[in-house]
């Protein structure tokens, strides 16, 4: 039986990473894309191995109509794993940020995680009841998920409600014998850094006291960029942790893994203040 995977997001970044890794290990994937010249792209280099979906994560009845689709094609057979991808970052200020974009960027890295997982369940039932194979979300956190750098607040707060739902949904999916399991990437090479630095590049904290160190934030992301680790780590991490019998409920994976690991476990919130405050001071400083 050839295996079914729905993956949002798979345009660039980690969700084609991922899709590669399924494809090379003989899956079908249904991917989300928004523009039809991606799904063109993608069509022409994975053949009958992708099928594209089309929807925004915000959009409640795009999802449901897609769900709808792939239930015809897949049938008795179901989905045997959702992974939840698709999402954005960005740089901001706490007491700066518009009220309409954190509602934005929890509407697609939070609520739209819900909405394909909900559209989903019923695909991820089907394939459960046959237990001879596994059943599993895979939900794309974030370290920020764990632990909060200074102005990406907003992201790592729709991070840390991704954490919570996952929790909680692999506690509710256990009497299904549906497994999930949580993601936590570190700096990756994708296209989301650049997206992050064009924002930034706007200047948009022009009229606040961040203003000086926001003019020169692109240094930060940088210095995280230089780090990062290809999106493929990631693709073949997902699939290890889809074909394990007995996968670990979390994942950490980023350059200098210790430091997150440190950061999340041992350290103390106030010794992350102070090194946090110096690293941010040498960008603000900074000729
Ligand atoms: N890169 C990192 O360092 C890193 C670290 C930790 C976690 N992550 C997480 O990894 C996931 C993938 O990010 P990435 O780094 O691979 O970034 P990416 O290359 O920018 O990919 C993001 C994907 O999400 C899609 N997307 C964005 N907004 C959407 C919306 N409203 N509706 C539907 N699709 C939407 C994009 O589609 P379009 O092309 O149409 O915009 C794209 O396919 C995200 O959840 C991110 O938070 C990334």
């Amino acid at each position: 039986m050839m295996k079914n995977v729905v993956i949002t997001g798979v345009s660039s970044g980690i969700g084609l990473a991922i899709m590669q890794s399924f494809i090379n290990a003989g899956f079908k994937v249904f991917g989300s894309v928004r523009k039809k010249e991606d799904a063109l792209r993608l069509k022409q280099e994975f053949g009958d191995s992708y099928e594209p979906m089309f929807f925004d994560l915000t959009d409640d009845q795009a999802i449901k109509d897609e769900a709808t689709r792939v239930a015809q094609i897949v049938g008795h057979q179901g989905i045997q794993l959702l992974v939840n991808s698709g999402g954005i970052s960005g740089g901001d200020a706490i007491m700066h940020v518009s009220i309409d974009y954190m509602k934005h960027i929890y509407d697609v890295n939070t609520l739209g995680l819900m909405r394909v997982s909900q559209a989903f369940f019923p695909l991820l039932k089907i394939s459960s009841a046959n237990t001879s194979v596994q059943t599993k979300i895979v939900n794309i956190s974030s370290g920020a998920g764990r632990a909060v750098r200074p102005y990406l607040g907003p992201y790592a707060a729709t991070k840390h409600a991704v954490e919570a739902i996952s929790d909680a949904m692999r506690r509710e999916l256990m009497r299904y014998g549906i497994d999930v399991i949580i993601i936590e990437p570190g700096p990756i090479q994708t296209k989301i850094w650049d997206k992050n630095k064009a924002k930034v590049g706007q200047y948009k904290y022009q009229d606040t006291d961040y203003a000086v160190l926001f003019q020169k934030i692109d240094k930060g992301v940088e210095g995280m960029e230089h780090n990062a680790l290809p999106a493929s780590a990631v693709g073949d991490l997902v699939l290890k942790a889809y074909v394990s019998k007995k996968p670990r409920t979390r994942y950490l994976i980023a350059p200098h893994r210790w430091m997150f690991w440190l950061a999340i476990h041992v350290l103390s919130d106030r010794f992350l203040d102070r090194m946090f405050k110096k690293q941010f001071d040498k960008i603000e400083f900074s000729k």
